[in-house]
């Protein structure tokens, strides 16, 4: 959608997620301030340093979907969304969300990102992990013009982030249930960021407490059906698609639900021996690109596919039901919308 300042009116527009947008007013109001929060972006991400520029604005570059400054743009329509603050506060949690993807693609050793190489792939381990943190610094800057109330909530949702990933790397305590674990770290390293997103939106859109409250349970509930989407795409969706290798997750081991589903159902010997020999090639070396495409195109036929699928949208469903405070009109339908349809992307 960058650069596309001017929607018709009455034709039905389309947010940068992809998603129709039903109130051709409001789609226009979203595209022309998200172009400023993509020159904001764009100016955000400049260093003098050559290596330092060339690395730090390789993502921001390379598209995105830019979910999250419109969770907060979107949040701040419900008050006063001119305000140049939320531009600001999109750019905050845009910045949030590429730095971690530097740190999270060479944690992943994911080879591609929004359709261009991966930042480790072009400049290696420490550049990526650096341009992280410099773009971590960026946003650190930002969000302090916004006042302390902010840079609390960013530290906190970057702390939340930190915790998800390393929970993720850990894995559950002795006793611990897999999948409750699994759960609190979609929540810790994905949700939070969108949950602050749309807080953020509603905070400096001025609305009242109970809007703030209800689109930040929202963002949260709809950060777990978004990741859960996620993990179905790693499976299901194409290269050309989604900007991602399909299979990275599954290939590095890095846990997912279907995969979790599955090794529950073997662990309670509910599974037939194709699901333990699944399990076992999943659990093996899946360096070579035939193994790997085996189980990617087993799973895709695997019921526990559909019922990660389920449970997004159950998520989504959850989500919508946060609405109720929020006043009836265009953007509450907008947010309906979106969680109508995040369960079932496919980018
Ligand atoms: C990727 O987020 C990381 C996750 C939390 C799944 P997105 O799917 O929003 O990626 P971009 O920002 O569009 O590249
Ligand atoms: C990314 O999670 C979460 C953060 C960057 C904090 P994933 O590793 O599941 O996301 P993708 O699939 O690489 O985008
Ligand atoms: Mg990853
Ligand atoms: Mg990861």
């Amino acid at each position: 959608m960058t650069g596309a300042s001017h929607v018709p009116a009455q034709a039905a527009a389309t947010l940068p997620t992809g998603i129709p947008m039903q109130d051709p007013a409001l789609a226009d109001r979203i595209a022309q301030r998200m172009a400023a929060v993509d020159a904001a972006l764009d100016a955000a991400t400049r260093s003098a340093d050559q290596l330092a520029d060339d690395a730090g604005r390789h993502l921001v570059a390379a598209g995105g979907k830019r979910f999250r400054p419109l969770l907060t743009l979107l949040a701040g329509e419900l008050g006063d969304g001119a305000v140049p603050e939320l531009v600001d506060a999109a750019v905050v949690v845009e910045l949030t969300q590429v730095a971690s993807l530097y740190h999270d693609d060479v944690m992943d050793s994911a080879p591609m990102r929004r359709g261009a190489p991966s930042a480790h792939q072009v400049w290696g381990n420490t550049v990526a992990i650096l341009v992280g943190d410099l773009l971590f610094a960026r946003a650190s800057a930002l969000v302090a013009g916004l006042g302390p109330e902010a840079v609390v909530l960013q530290s906190r949702t970057f702390e939340r982030m930190c915790l998800g990933q390393l929970h993720e790397t850990i894995g559950p305590r002795d006793g611990e249930d897999a999948v409750d674990h699994y759960l609190q770290v979609l929540s810790d390293k994905t949700a939070s960021l969108l949950a602050t997103s749309a807080r953020l939106g509603a905070m400096f859109g001025g609305c009242p407490p109970e809007v703030v409250e209800a689109v930040t349970a929202y963002g949260e509930k709809v950060g777990l059906a978004f990741q859960l989407a996620d993990d179905v795409l790693d499976i299901t969706s194409t290269g050309a698609e989604s900007g991602k290798t399909p299979g990275t997750d599954l290939r590095e081991h890095v846990p997912t639900m279907p995969v979790l589903l599955l090794r529950r159902s073997v662990e309670r010997g509910e599974g037939t021996p194709a699901d333990a020999d699944l399990l076992a090639r999943l659990d093996g070396d899946l360096s070579d690109d035939a193994a790997l495409a085996a189980v990617v195109a087993d799973l895709r036929d695997h019921d526990v596919l559909s019922r990660t699928r389920e449970l997004a949208h159950r998520w989504a469903q959850e989500a919508a039901a946060e609405l109720a405070p929020l006043p009836e009109g265009p953007v509450r339908q907008a947010f309906a919308d979106l969680a109508d349809a995040l369960a079932d992307r496919t980018v």
